[in-house]
């Protein structure tokens, strides 16, 4: 027996020996990679084109089986969706011992907030406005993943929305260009570790490209349309900073743009993306995207669609085996050229090699990595440590919070005791079994004293809990509620008409407010939630979004005061949909809302302010802004400067934010933009003397003619704690 296993591995070790001296040269990567593709068939070309799923997991139908005849063949040269290093060795190993030219495959999946240790929601992690944690969020899940077989992910996800219908809003860091675009470049960093061709370093695939979060009424894949000087200056800057961090890839997006669908926009891949910015990775569609131009109506037939796509910048075909099945006969009738076809397997091959994949197609399957990696206690800390930085505290009337540890808990709601949906969408390989749950976390932080009622159901109409939920209400200090939306709620496909509390939670709530004692509302959701009943009766409102693995710990930590929550929303909350997109940079109109005047810019049933702003955030200290002043430094800079106070009780963290505002200009500009933040912590009494410089960038817009740059003129400087409370400074310049 042990000879046969020693001759197996002989061979094993022969196989990859012989692999590793084919392509084991010390040539620099063009010529490697010139050196293969003149050994390749048109088949193994238009195969390094195509990236199929496996059978497990995908997010949507599957529309090639034996995809394992495929990889041998060639045909199939990347795969998504296949994860674990047995898995994936057993599928590279098809790849480099049975194909002619055994080049190895790309293993990508969506790893969007954590492989198997599950951190917070993109959008609950972009609330913490800590750069540093949200890149070693996405470093803790790369290093994860790719312990685990993968080696490029599709995230990050840095459409803007202004739109809480689309469900895809927990996916992205909210609404803002400025935030969104210092998030997007953390994150690549942080996927992309210190150099790809590491062992933990993924290719990071930034998407959807472009302009995705703004569909039409905030329906899933609907149209998007508006106008270019919009697109530059709000859609596309995250997109831009992402690849400007060296994202190695960028994927296109469902929707059209202008009226021409995203995967066959040659003005956003060949014109914007490549030609303005120099984008050199390649550009993958999303699922079946160009099969989908059919339906757009843009196309009469799949063969033509591959053209557009092709033609327009598209180098990877995911999941709609178009080039596959089509690209050969185009290239035949001349519709395609072999240059564009060599130059998109070019860009793919490329990182094959950056990665090391030719040295060794196994960098990523080492089991005894994977072991010691996933879900490793500095994992979890981390884990723990960035969700608790992405809880906004939004209400606290009476200093209801933190928690007394003397005080009888009463702990209630269908969240309470719940882990799966502490997960959210996109959970990668999460098991709900690893989740802390909130339970488990109080139970931990708060040994004595706590009684737990479900009360009702995320959904339905069952009431039947509310009596003993308001028993357990009534013989409590304090009553905390767990409340929000089912993972399934927000993710792809879930745009929501309604964006309220689901089923009979909140009549559980207001019936819980109505025994006077006090009560902490903690909500658990992938969106801003409409919820202006709440907002008034509840003593205190804490937004946990869904936070993953630790949750229950992290939410634990803040409701006792262990941790002095400083998160502030990354996305305004309506008081109403129909106010729906609202967000905190608009423009002013030509009759901007004055209460005395019937005939402005407002609504007669409802306030234009929204329920909190984007950037607001409480603490359990407070804090004071003094007056700014400005100050010049250097030829075309300045400098705001200004003193943030602790006036409170605690020492405590606060996310000091600069908005500017131009006055005139030769088009309409919004009446704040926010262009820095910085996190201060402050001890009780502290002063501490800060400043923003502010760049010529950050003044600079899209003007009447289309070029970018400024106009002299007065600027409004605005410093402070959220969007809405700012004080201000004017200038010219
Ligand atoms: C989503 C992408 C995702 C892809 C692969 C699509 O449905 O829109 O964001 O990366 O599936 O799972």
């Amino acid at each position: 027996m042990s000879k046969i296993y020693g001759l197996l591995a002989a061979c094993v070790l022969c196989s990859n020996l012989a692999f590793a001296q084919k392509y084991q040269t010390s040539a620099p990567i063009e010529k490697r990679v010139t050196a293969l593709l003149k050994q390749m068939t048109i088949e193994e070309k238009i195969g390094q084109l195509s990236l199929y799923t496996t059978d497990w997991g995908s997010t949507g139908p599957t529309i090639r089986e034996g995809y394992k005849n495929d990889i041998r063949s060639g045909a199939c040269g990347n795969l998504f969706n296949a994860h674990t290093t047995e898995f994936v060795r057993e599928l590279q190993t098809i790849a480099v011992q049975e194909t002619r030219l055994k080049i190895p495959l790309l293993f990508g999946f969506d790893v969007i907030h954590g492989y198997k240790t599950i951190f917070p929601i993109p959008l609950g992690e972009a609330a913490s406005w800590d750069l540093k944690a949200i890149e070693l969020s996405a470093r803790v899940s790369a290093s994860e993943a790719s312990a685990a077989g993968l080696n490029w992910t599709f995230a990050p996800m840095v459409d803007i929305s202004r739109d809480p219908r689309w469900g895809r809003v927990m996916e992205g860091a909210g609404e803002d260009t400025y935030l969104g675009s210092q998030i997007a470049a953390a994150r690549v960093r942080g996927i992309q570790g210190k150099k790809l061709g590491q062992p933990d370093a993924m290719l990071a695939c930034v998407k959807h490209f472009a302009a995705y979060g703004a569909p039409i009424g905030g329906r899933d894949y609907n149209t998007v349309d508006m106008s270019e000087r919009y697109f530059r200056e709000f859609y596309l800057p995250p997109y831009r900073a992402a690849v400007d961090a060296g994202a190695a890839t960028v994927m296109t997006a469902f929707n059209d743009y202008d009226g021409v669908p995203a995967t066959g926009n040659a003005f956003l891949l060949n014109q914007v993306l490549r030609k303005e910015w120099g984008f050199e990775g390649f550009v993958v569609t999303d699922y079946t995207s160009i099969n989908e131009m059919l339906k757009h109506g843009v196309v009469e037939n799949e063969q033509q669609a591959g053209e557009l796509a092709l033609n327009a910048g598209v180098d990877m075909d995911m999941q709609g085996a178009v080039y596959q099945q089509y690209l050969k006969k185009s290239l035949t009738e001349g519709k395609v050229s072999l240059a564009q076809i060599d130059e998109s397997v070019r860009r793919i091959l490329r990182f094959k090699f950056e990665l090391g994949l030719f040295e060794d197609p196994f960098k990523f399957c080492d089991p005894t990595r994977e072991k010691n990696t996933l879900l490793s206690p500095q994992n979890r800390a981390a884990a723990r440590e960035v969700a608790r930085k992405s809880i906004v505290l939004l209400k606290n009337e009476a200093n209801a919070l933190p928690l007394q540890s003397t005080q009888k808990i009463a702990l209630i709601g269908p969240l309470a005791d719940n882990k799966s949906e502490l997960l959210g969408s996109w959970n990668g390989a999460g098991n709900a079994d690893d989740c802390i749950s909130l339970l488990e976390g109080l139970r931990a932080a708060h040994p004595t004293g706590i009684v737990f009622e479900k009360g009702c159901e995320i959904t339905g109409t069952d009431r039947s809990g509310f009596a003993a939920a308001i028993r357990a209400a009534e013989q409590s200090d304090v009553v905390i509620v767990a409340v929000g939306e089912a993972a399934m709620m927000s993710g792809e496909a879930t745009s929501r008409v309604h964006i309220t509390l689901t089923g009979v939670q909140e009549e559980l709530v207001l019936a819980l407010c109505q025994t006077g004692k006090p009560v902490v509302v903690v909500l658990m959701n992938g969106r801003p939630l409409v919820i202006p009943r709440l907002a008034e009766k509840a003593t205190a409102i804490v937004e946990t979004w869904w936070l993953g693995t630790e949750a229950g710990n992290a939410i634990a930590d803040v409701l006792t005061g262990a941790y002095n929550p400083a998160g502030k929303l990354p996305m305004t909350f309506p008081r109403a949909e129909g106010q729906i997109p609202v967000f905190y940079n608009e423009k002013s109109t030509g009759r901007p809302f004055d209460p005395e005047s019937k005939w402005t810019s407002k609504y007669i049933d409802e306030p234009n302010s929204p329920q909190w702003p984007f950037g607001f955030g409480l603490s359990y200290t407070t804090f004071q802004y003094s007056e700014p002043k400005v100050l010049a430094s250097g030829k075309d800079g300045f400098s705001v400067h200004f003193t943030l106070s602790n006036t409170g009780k605690m020492a405590g963290e606060e996310v000091a934010q600069l908005y500017i505002r131009d006055l005139v200009g030769s088009v309409t500009r919004p009446v704040k933009s926010l262009k820095g933040f910085q996190k201060v912590m402050l001890q009780p009494g502290e002063t501490k003397e800060l400043h923003f410089d502010v760049r010529e960038q950050d003044l600079s817009f899209y003007r009447f003619d289309g070029t970018f740059g400024t106009e002299p003129g007065a600027y409004d400087l605005m410093i402070g704690g959220n969007s809405q409370d700012l004080k201000t400074v004017q200038i010219r310049r």
